[in-house]
């Protein structure tokens, strides 16, 4: 065995989760190893980290006993939460409580707690700028994570807060790509109006997460913002038709009409862009662009994430072109 620190990862099989395990694993002189945790040892992506020298280890968030196995003798814990899995925010609250549990009764060294934040603190639930959901959000996968931050701070747990921002990977897996209006344009289609929008390729969170745990204590009991850029719907609509080959237009609605979408989350997510559009200066001065890039250099802009993954956004044929019209 070597003097390697391990960093725990929850999440390893996924975007941020497994942004952090290949950061560490290329870095085969850092210092640190991969214990890669997961619900199943025998995925493919699981296979994939032990072949690149992960050790793994089973897991599910939701069994205290497991997470308290999974830490134990580590030096650093990466948690996050998954509130798409079962969109809710009680759950997700449960999820953190159990990993701050664990890391505090494994002694661990450094959490980097993956959070968002408490919308409330500048919504309060009695402010009907936008809607009270499940009786006591207002953006239930937001606020869940950062009424969590108490759970890592009230336990004395040496805790790096890491905001996140939207992943680019939405315009390709969250249905949050163009589509073809009836007049056969594409369209993005955001609430955001002229307010921009910090995103990030997901791959760099863990690349920022690495940069963390290796600059030791300096960002314990901080909180941290990322983003690769900041983008209004405009220029994310400019930077797609250059991308794409073909117009795309900003389909800029307000946060009533995305609310009433009907897709699961639309309220949330709703919500969460009126947020983000509302507070633009806090939201996106929390994730400054220059810190963000300092402690990740390779951090790609919404530019270089299009070069890289404009392939594998969806794209409807345009159907006027198709049939000659
Ligand atoms: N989409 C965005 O723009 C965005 C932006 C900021 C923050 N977020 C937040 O990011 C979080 C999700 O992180 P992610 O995108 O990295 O997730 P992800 O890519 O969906 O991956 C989740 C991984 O976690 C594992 N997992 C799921 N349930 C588990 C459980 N009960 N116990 C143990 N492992 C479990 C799964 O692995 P196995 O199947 O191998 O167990 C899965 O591969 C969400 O809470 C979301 O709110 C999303």
């Amino acid at each position: 065995m070597d003097d390697k620190k391990i960093i725990a990862v929850v999440g390893a099989t996924g975007a941020q989760g497994g942004g952090l395990c290949r950061a560490i694993l290329k870095d085969a002189g850092g210092g640190y190893r991969v214990r890669a945790l997961t619900r199943r040892s025998g995925s493919d992506k699981a296979k994939e980290l032990k072949e690149l020298g992960a050790e793994v280890v089973e897991i599910d968030i939701d069994d205290a006993e497991s997470l308290k196995r999974a830490f134990r003798g580590a030096h650093g814990a990466f948690c996050v939460t998954f509130f798409w899995d079962h969109f809710s925010p009680e759950k997700e609250l449960a999820e953190a409580k159990n990993m701050a549990d664990a890391a505090k009764h494994a002694g661990v060294r450094h959490v980097i707690w993956s959070t968002l934040e408490d919308t409330r603190k500048w919504v309060p639930l009695g402010d009907n700028r936008m809607p009270t959901l499940m009786k006591k959000y207002k953006v239930p996968h937001f606020d869940a994570k950062g009424e969590a931050n108490g759970l890592f701070s009230d336990r004395g747990l040496p805790t790096t807060f890491l905001l996140t921002s939207f992943y680019w990977e939405n315009l390709i897996h969250f249905g949050m790509g163009p589509k073809r209006g009836e007049d056969g344009n594409l369209y993005i289609t955001l609430p955001m109006g002229d307010k921009k929008l910090p995103g990030i390729a997901s791959e760099d969170i863990g690349k920022c997460a690495y940069a963390i745990f290796k600059k030791g204590g300096e960002f314990i009991g901080k909180t941290v913002g990322i983003a690769g850029g900041h983008l209004t719907g405009s220029q994310m609509a400019a930077a797609l038709t250059r991308a794409l080959g073909e117009e795309v237009r900003y389909n800029a609605v307000s946060p009533e009409v995305y609310r009433g979408f009907g897709f699961p989350g639309a309220e949330d997510l709703g919500n969460m862009f009126q947020f983000k559009r509302d507070f633009e200066s806090a939201f996106c001065g929390a994730r400054s662009l220059v810190f963000s890039r300092a402690l990740n250099p390779s951090m790609k802009t919404f530019e270089a994430w299009l070069d890289e993954n404009r392939d594998r956004i969806p794209v409807e044929k345009d159907a006027r072109r198709a049939s000659g019209e």
